[in-house]
């Protein structure tokens, strides 16, 4: 799943899509707002709530109706009253609240003012509260609604029936949706779940269940007070379940939850869950700090996963694994988000942000740290080098001068959303990679633990991470990171060889070709001609001169390379002079380099060429190199990299489109067929993945041979759903395939992928049919999978599937539709990252004319 921070891009026609990003410089520390106001109007318009008054424990009871999709509450909070006041103010929105039956100890308050923009909640009694614990108390009622967040319903199918569960989705600011509280992570407080359901079904909360008791249909379950914890992390599920159990070495019950008959698909997430939690525990040096863990499988869910305290919830192809029916590549992406919601149990949940701005806290580290425990519990995955996979998406995005720094301001509950992206996941989890290198694993572990120690029940900012590491390290941690974490963009380094001088300059990188202002001080590494000799130091200031003489004597000719930034451990990118850069080119070719470090170059030289800061010419040299390569780990980087030159090329001179296609497929050609289509008895997990990649990547560039092969295998499959000719891990080169040849005239191969669709009841299954539908080259059969998307038949949470796979040919006729269904794409899916997927798959990023003159192909006889 993507979380793309939306930016200015132009479309195809030209036309500039904009998306409001917060810009006003505001200081995001908690409001200290007078506790002697005199009208609840004062408190509007504030960026955070008051801490005048902080709750300590929730008493909380709610009841849902799934028939009528509504459900009533009772909430009691006991408060710490710190300043003379006479007001509450608290969160809530979209509730009623019924106002008689408000109390605070047993005073009725004599104002009561709900202001919905400010989603707050303020009541003013007639004298001021004493100071110490009192109870606030108040019923309310709300909407189960189809949103996907706060309070909800998802649907399901039970025997042949549709029924209704009720789901909370609180993160990041949806609690307030379904209760009156104290709506920021840093109001942490004990809660106390009563829940009053129908008998019959199951009804899970953050903690164990301590007492049930049944009166007539229905039945009260009252569970375990929580530890502190922040609201967002607060859940619910009520609904119809199978699970499957198991236990950590310390005995913490771990439970998968899924629809009924399907446990055997949780098991492999079980798995994995255990060992990370065993995992976990040593990294950090802390217990799991909850008596159980559940999984479960929302059929209806807007993330991929969320991390509440105790009770994490997932969608279905983010948890389920079927070893007959899922990919290579979903159960890596299950492994992956099973690992990272548990790592946030420790990083996020026990330790949390003090406020937003430090979200990155939360994921950079839950994305960095999920590497770590699936590289051990699945070291033949190579996981380490696919990390670089996230360095490059948050390399590209803050390439761009409309990208944020990793620590944003947030001024408002609806600036929170836009800043779940690629710089808070991807960078954030890049610069915690150059961090730990740069400090040393252990020393950086060993400093970790103490961090969550020292914050645990408690919150965190993020130069208090730095100020824990500094003192256990005694590095300049914090001066290093803040020119990482509180300044967009990165630096590109140009090296330059002058003798026996290696000549560094860092200049910011933007894509679009100018150079911004930024400044950082850059872990620089270097290796020379071999990985034994290497170096490490600091780049301060914007040039320094590196002494290679030592390093250079025992290295001539053909054996002569320098490598910068080695394993790509550094958030920057490196620009060689010619002589530096043919000297990788040959040891590439000659298989001197690291996996991680041939990918780095690759990446490098593309973004440098979209910058106009080389040739496309010598990008396309440098591909060559890679001809005989057979690593997935590369060459998942290497096609990235052809698919994104088709693409330019296609939209700068179409002319010339179709020989550029010829000549990317020549180079994916070698590899391609060594996978063939068969699988391999005992092949490995990642050939597996090349395989799928391949097929996929040469069905797109339109090679006739592969996609003749792929309709041919689905009509194999039509026949026999088992035929071993079309395994899970390359059905989508075979949709692809078959969707190439579909068009208005002849449709039959988009009615049977869709009959499959209906189908399934695989979510991974519908979410490759469902990516299929849109890539075909007639526009109108790519506004149908539009269309579908509206409909029934596609969950909401499933649109993003159709617009990832917008074939390049019906991008103006997907944008004219985006145009034509605004107002209902707004309104369906509000506060969601699906806009910015649309404009990020109907329009290209820059006009990339300049980029491809007619003497290309002519430059390049060597292919
Ligand atoms: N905390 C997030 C879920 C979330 C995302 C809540 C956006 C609210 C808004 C969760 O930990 C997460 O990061 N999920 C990822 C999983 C992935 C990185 C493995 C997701 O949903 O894609
Ligand atoms: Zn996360």
């Amino acid at each position: 799943l993507q979380f793309n921070a939306l930016n200015i891009y132009v479309c195809p026609s030209g036309e500039v899509a904009a998306l409001a990003k917060s810009a006003v410089a505001f200081d995001p520390s908690a409001s200290d707002l007078p506790a002697m106001a005199e009208s609840p109007e004062q408190f509007r318009g504030q960026s955070r709530l008051p801490r005048f008054a902080e709750p300590l424990r929730y008493d909380l009871v709610l009841r849902p109706d799934l028939a009528a999709c509504t459900f009533s509450g009772s909430a009691s909070a006991a408060v710490a009253v710190s300043s003379p006041t006479r007001f509450l103010v608290l969160n809530a929105a979209e509730l009623a609240v019924d106002r008689s039956s408000i109390r605070f100890q047993d005073w009725a308050p004599t104002e009561v003012a709900q202001f919905e923009e400010d989603e707050i909640l303020v009541l003013g009694f007639d004298r001021e509260l004493p100071l110490g614990e009192g109870v606030l108390a108040m019923d309310f009622t709300g909407t189960l609604n189809d949103q996907m967040r706060g309070f909800y319903r998802s649907k399901y199918e039970y025997n042949g029936e549709a029924r209704n569960m009720a789901v909370t989705q609180f993160e990041a600011a949806d609690a307030r949706r379904c209760f009156p509280c104290w709506d920021e992570p840093a109001f942490k407080a004990k809660f106390k779940i009563t829940l009053e359901v129908p008998a019959e079904l199951v009804a899970l909360s953050n903690m164990p269940v301590v007492k049930e008791t049944v009166c007539g249909p229905l039945k009260t379950v009252y569970y375990e007070e929580s530890p502190l914890m922040s609201t967002y992390l607060v859940a619910i599920v009520v609904g119809l379940f199978d699970y499957i159990e198991s236990s950590t070495l310390e005995g913490t019950k771990v439970r998968v939850y899924t629809q009924v008959g399907k446990t055997s698909q949780g098991k492999f997430a079980l798995d994995v869950g255990v060992k990370s939690l065993d995992l976990f525990k040593d990294y950090f040096a802390t217990p799991y700090p909850l008596p159980k863990l559940d999984m479960i499988a929302i059929p209806d869910f807007a993330a991929g996963a969320m991390e509440n305290y105790g009770l994490v919830t997932y969608r279905e192809s983010a948890l389920l694994y079927d070893e007959q029916l899922s990919s290579a590549s979903n159960k890596q992406q299950v492994a992956i988000t099973v690992a990272h919601e548990l790592a946030h149990q420790w990083f996020g949940n026990l330790v949390t942000m003090e406020w937003w701005t430090h979200l990155w806290l939360n994921e950079g580290f839950a994305s960095w740290v999920s590497y770590l425990a699936v590289e051990s519990i699945f070291p033949e995955w190579n996981n380490w080098t696919q990390f670089l996979d996230e360095t490059t998406s948050g390399l590209r995005l803050d390439a761009l001068a409309e990208s944020h720094p990793i620590e944003v301001d947030v001024n408002h509950a609806s600036e929170i959303d836009a800043i779940f992206d690629s710089i808070s996941y991807d960078k954030g989890a890049s610069v915690i990679r150059m961090l730990q290198s740069y400090l040393g694993a252990e020393r950086f572990q060993k400093a970790l633990a103490s961090y969550i120690k020292k914050y645990a029940y408690s919150n965190a900012k993020t130069e208090d991470l730095w100020a824990v590491l500094e003192e256990e390290t005694g590095e300049p941690v914090k001066d290093l990171m803040t020119t990482w974490t509180k300044q967009q963009g990165y630096p590109v380094i140009y090296a330059k060889l002058n003798g026996q001088d290696l000549e560094l300059e860092q200049a910011q990188f933007l894509s679009d070709g100018s150079s911004g202002p930024g400044m950082w001080i850059v872990p620089m590494t270097a290796c020379c001609g071999s990985y034994d000799l290497n170096k490490k130091f600091l780049l301060k200031g914007k040039t320094d001169t590196m002494h290679i003489k030592d390093f250079a004597a025992s290295q001539s000719g053909q054996n002569f390379w320098i490598k910068l930034n080695i394993d790509q451990n550094g958030f920057y990118r490196v620009k060689y002079d010619d002589e530096l850069a043919a000297g990788l080119e040959n040891a590439i070719k000659a298989k001197k380099l690291s996996l991680m470090d041939m990918i780095g170059i690759v990446e490098d030289s593309y973004a440098l060429s979209v910058a106009c800061k080389q040739t496309l010419t010598s990008l396309l040299r440098l591909l060559n190199a890679y001809r005989h390569e057979s690593d997935y780990t590369v060459l998942s980087h290497v096609t990235s990299v052809c698919l994104s030159v088709n693409k330019i090329s296609t939209d700068a001179n179409p002319d010339l489109s179709s020989d550029i296609k010829q000549l990317l497929i020549k180079l994916l050609l070698l590899a391609a067929k060594r996978v063939g289509w068969d699988p391999k008895d005992g092949e490995s997990h990642l050939d597996v993945m090349l395989r799928s990649l391949l097929l996929i990547a040469l069905v797109k560039l339109g090679h006739d041979e592969t996609i003749k092969e792929g309709i041919r295998r689905f009509h194999i499959f039509l026949e026999d759903r088992k035929t071993p000719l079309l395994p899970p891990d390359n059905r989508k080169a075979a949709y692809l395939a078959v969707m190439r040849t579909v068009s208005t005239s002849n449709r039959t191969g988009y009615d049977v992928l869709l009959k499959i669709y209906k189908e399934t009841s695989e979510a991974q299954e519908k979410s490759r049919i469902l990516g299929s539908l849109s890539s075909c080259p007639d526009k109108d059969i790519v506004v149908q999978a539009l269309n579908l998307m509206l409909t029934d038949e596609v969950r909401n949470q499933d649109a993003f599937y159709v617009l990832g796979g917008i074939s390049l040919e019906g991008r103006e006729a997907a944008w004219a539709w985006l145009k034509d269904n605004w107002d209902h794409v707004v309104k369906t899916w509000p506060s969601s990252s699906l806009i910015s997927d649309f404009v990020n798959s109907t329009v290209s990023p820059v006009r990339y004319t300049h980029l491809f003159p007619f003497e290309i192909l002519r430059a390049l006889p060597f292919i």
